[in-house]
């Protein structure tokens, strides 16, 4: 009797040991990354202080993505802190983290209404003095990278949501035609690097998109390089629906623009009400993520620059701080353990 006892004992924890087993190697794990499920780059935004001080964050960034966007840190306003001032030490230490984990650095950005130092906003010169301001801003930064940033957000939200050009503090000095020479400016200063046009709401808003596709294959016609553009996709699990998603990215492939779909979050709570995160929002999340997925994968392989997350966990996601809302939009939870979207994701990609 305790012979036959042992036995079932014996039987009970192989089968417990094989199920267990089983479970830590479900297609969702952690174990195999992100990119190299995908036959494109999957990046992330980063921000710098967590990378340095949170072990955990540095580690899911290590093993999941192959692609990094310096979430601020690239910005004018960092970089460019003072006239004849340039700060390269926090940008310079992300681009030794890139090197060391073979990770491709995406530059992010060069030319944006938002986030300038404070001299560039209350600059009086002539036009001459902010075309050298520009062209000066432009060149020593893409110089400065050249060979170790891959490609360049060259121009930021230059455009409203009615299709007009924004009268950003760039357009008021230099006029409609900055965009382009910010183009040729960066293009001079790295020839290599892809330079794209990054812009909100442009997998939603076909007025937008038009004006924006209008513009870069105007500047193509006249011989100035512009490689692509990036499709921000801060997106919600209300809007936009999966159909005008597929067809932005249609025309940015019939235009023949490299398709960067470059600053990803899902929000479950737009309208800020006050939820809790229900398996029902996160399955939500994960099909519109895996919807999204299965649409790029569309994508000729030359047109994929690849995706890229704004953020690694709900805790460090811009939507919280920006809009003082409870939401949940990215691949991590706040514990920092992965969320039903990213499993659809691994699976999907
Ligand atoms: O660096 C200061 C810090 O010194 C200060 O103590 C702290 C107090 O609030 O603010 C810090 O600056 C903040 C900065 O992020 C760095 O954390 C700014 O206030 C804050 O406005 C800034 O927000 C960034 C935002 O761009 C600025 O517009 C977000 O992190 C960043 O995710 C967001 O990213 C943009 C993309 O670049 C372009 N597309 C839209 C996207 C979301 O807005």
């Amino acid at each position: 009797m305790l012979f036959h006892k042992s036995i079932f004992f014996a039987l009970y924890s192989c089968l417990l040991f094989f199920s267990c087993r089983k479970a830590t190697v479900s297609p969702c794990n952690e174990d195999t990354s992100l990119y190299s499920s995908a036959d494109f780059f999957i990046g992330t935004a980063i921000n710098v202080d967590e990378l340095v001080f949170n072990p955990r964050y540095r580690e899911i960034a290590v093993k999941q993505f192959n692609s990094i966007t310096a979430e601020n840190i690239f910005k004018s306003a960092y970089l460019h802190p003072k006239p004849s001032r340039f700060f390269w030490a926090d940008a310079d230490s992300l681009v030794a983290f890139c090197t060391t984990t073979q990770k491709r650095l995406h530059g992010h950005t060069l030319i944006w209404h938002q986030q300038l130092p404070e001299w560039i906003n209350t600059f009086h010169g002539n036009k001459s003095e902010w075309e050298q301001l520009f062209k000066t801003h432009i060149q020593t930064i893409v110089s400065h990278f050249k060979g170790k940033v891959a490609a360049w957000d060259v121009v930021n939200e230059a455009f409203n949501e009615d299709g007009t050009l924004r009268n950003s503090i760039w357009r008021q000095h230099l006029g409609d035609g900055y965009i382009e020479k910010a183009f040729i400016y960066a293009q001079e200063a790295d020839s290599l690097a892809l330079l794209f046009y990054n812009d909100y709401n442009l997998e939603s808003n076909p007025t937008k998109r038009h004006s924006v596709l209008s513009l870069l294959n105007a500047m193509r016609a006249r011989g100035v390089k512009v490689d692509g553009v990036g499709l921000q996709m801060h997106i919600s699990i209300m809007y936009p629906d999966v159909q005008a998603i597929v067809e932005a990215m249609d025309e940015v492939v019939r235009a023949d623009f490299v398709m960067h779909l470059s600053e990803i979050d899902i929000s479950v709570n737009p309208f800020g009400k006050s939820i809790e995160l229900t398996p029902d929002l996160m399955k939500r999340q994960a099909d519109l993520l895996g919807s999204l997925v299965l649409a790029y994968k569309k994508v000729p392989k030359r047109l994929k620059y690849g995706m890229t997350f704004w953020g690694i966990s709900d805790q460090n996601s811009w939507i919280r701080t920006t809009f003082n809302r409870i939401d949940y939009p990215l691949l991590y939870d706040d514990g920092y353990l992965p969320k039903p979207c990213f499993c659809t994701l691994k699976n999907t990609l």
